[in-house]
């Protein structure tokens, strides 16, 4: 099938929620399916993976026995973009290492599910970023966007740099995370209109965000398998067709 990488408009939008359930919804449909958070950066985690994340969205996919070195090649102790986080610890964020991870995983499973870090411009290297990396990996893109006024700002940027890079975006999904929202249909319209990429779903606040209710609520408005091979290329997606507007 191929790899997705969820992105988003920011730092906390909700990727591992939507990324955990992708891989669940893949996984209770008989897919084989492989995670990965190629590099992340925070709290270390008292047990189990360093990265929570990393951890969430292996567990989603049922593949954790991949190992936390392919799951999670690179995690720095300092919560920061791979770059900013790399030179305070005195590190070098390792792009090949992720490369290779990527392509193991993909060569043992039929798809990959993979967590960016931030946004699509968060720096990995200098002049590197995570939009580089899906480019890198050959991996589609969805942007999460969350129903915050100025996310439209955000989410046009976003598909402009993954586009910039002739990466595939499969699609957005709006993400209801509290605070003062857009009404959905509002959103959704401009969204569609102005990046020319499809609104797939739009989730709920839930009370529990774990993979199993997230994966059902996206199936209920989405074909979770189709993320990987239909949709519009970025350059597409980046002209809103004629009339729209
Ligand atoms: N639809 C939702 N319903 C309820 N809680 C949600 C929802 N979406 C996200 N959350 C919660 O919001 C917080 C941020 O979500 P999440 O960790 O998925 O963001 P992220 O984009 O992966 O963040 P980071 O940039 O740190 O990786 C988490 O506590 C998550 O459980
Ligand atoms: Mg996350």
């Amino acid at each position: 099938m191929g790899s997705i990488l969820v992105t988003g408009t920011d730092t906390g939008v909700g990727k591992t929620v939507v990324a955990a359930g992708i891989a669940s919804a893949l996984r209770a449909a008989g897919v084989n399916v492989g995670a990965m958070k190629p590099f992340a950066a925070g709290q270390r985690q008292a047990s189990g993976f360093a990265s929570a994340d990393a951890q969430a969205i292996a567990r989603a996919a049922g593949s954790e026995a991949d190992g936390e070195a392919l799951i999670n090649p690179q995690f720095f102790d300092f919560p920061a973009s791979p770059y900013t986080a790399a030179i305070e610890c005195g590190a070098e964020a390792d792009v090949g290492a992720a490369l290779a991870a990527h392509g193991e995983l993909a060569s043992r499973h039929d798809a990959v599910v993979v967590e960016g870090m931030g946004g699509a411009m968060v720096p990995i290297r200098a002049g590197y970023h995570v939009a580089d990396l899906a480019a890198g990996m050959g991996a589609a893109a969805l942007l999460v966007c969350p129903r915050r006024i100025g996310c439209v700002n955000h989410a046009i940027m976003s598909i402009h740099a993954l586009a910039g890079r002739g990466v595939r975006v499969a699609g957005i999904v709006i993400n209801e995370t509290g605070g003062e929202m857009y009404p959905e249909a509002t959103l959704r319209r401009d969204l569609e209109a102005l990046t020319g990429a499809r609104v797939l779903a739009s989730l709920r606040r839930l009370d529990d965000a774990g993979p199993g209710a997230v994966a059902s609520e996206l199936r209920s408005s989405m074909d979770v398998g189709a993320l990987f091979g239909a949709g519009r290329r970025a350059q597409d997606a980046e002209a809103p067709a004629a009339g729209r507007r």
